[in-house]
This record gives structure tokens, sequence and C-alpha cells, in this order.
């Protein structure tokens, strides 16, 4: 329908901002010499690209009509990597509740494939808030930031 198609052509742009928010923590990370959560972050910002990808062959194979977003700025200047991955684990909250809506108004529909489709992302975002969340997790206990950056390092 057309409402999927927009709501669909709407998270093309979600997950191209989710990339353009991750390679600007990548570029901080690089710029404060935390090598290894830059590297990660780069990694994190590619494979957002993959996911718009996949939202862009879902639309094409269904014969819908795909757009070309434009995106927001994004932050570029943090406190500490603890405020990074705060941003992130809230960020990857937002959006699951993306996935969610297009996974009701699927259903709604009576859209099967495009329902099937969106439970193959919300099961990814259980990983993706996990994540983040194991991420500050680690940070509570204290762990300085060099050895936050190694870890993103053996995370790659
Ligand atoms: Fe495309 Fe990190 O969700």
């Amino acid at each position: 329908s057309k409402e999927v198609t927009a709501i669909l052509n709407e998270q093309v742009r979600n997950e191209l901002q989710s990339s353009q928010i991750y390679r600007g923590m990548s570029c901080w990370l690089d710029d404060k010499g935390w090598i290894g959560g830059s590297k990660y972050y780069f990694k994190t910002a590619q494979e957002e690209l993959g996911h718009m990808d996949k939202v862009y062959q879902y639309l094409f194979d269904r014969n819908a009509l795909a757009k070309v977003p434009t995106t927001d700025e994004v932050k570029q200047n943090f406190k500490s990597i603890r405020e990074v991955l705060e941003d992130s684990l809230e960020h990857e909250i937002k959006v699951t509740k993306n996935w969610e809506a297009i996974s009701e108004l699927a259903k709604k529909e009576g859209d099967n494939t495009t329902y099937e489709f969106a439970q193959g992302f919300l099961k990814e975002q259980v990983e993706e808030e996990e994540k983040f969340r194991n991420l500050l997790f680690k940070l509570d206990l204290n762990m300085p930031d060099w050895k936050t950056d190694e870890l993103f390092e053996s995370l790659l």
C-alpha cells in the first residue's frame, strides 16, 4: 500500500541517519585518539548502510517506488565515551520503535510479507540494543577509557 511504501521509505532514511550518527561518533573517537572505538563505530556505520540497502532491495522486490532521502546534521562532539554509548543505546531504542511501527502497520493491513520482513529487523534490534547495554554495563564497572578502547577493538 501507499502507507507501507511511505513508512519503509522513512526507514530507508532512518537507517541512513543511523549510519551518519555512528560516522560522527567514529570521527570524534578518532580525534580523541580512541582508535579502537573509532574503527568499531566506522564498521557500525557501514553496517547501517547495509540495513538501508536491505530496505531498498525489499522495496525494489515489491515493485514499490523507493526514494533517496536527505539526513539531518549529526552530533560530532561528546563529553566522553560514556556519552557516545548512551546516545547509541538511546538511538537503537528509537530504531526498534520504528520497526515496531512498521510491523504494526503491516499487521493492520494484512501485509504478511512486510510483517515478516519487519520481524527479521526486530530480532536484530534485540542484539543491537544488547550490544550497547553490555558495553555500558562494562563501563559501570569503572572500566577506564583506554580499556574501553581495547574492548572496542576486540569486538571488531
Ligand atoms: Fe539499523 Fe542499528 O539498526
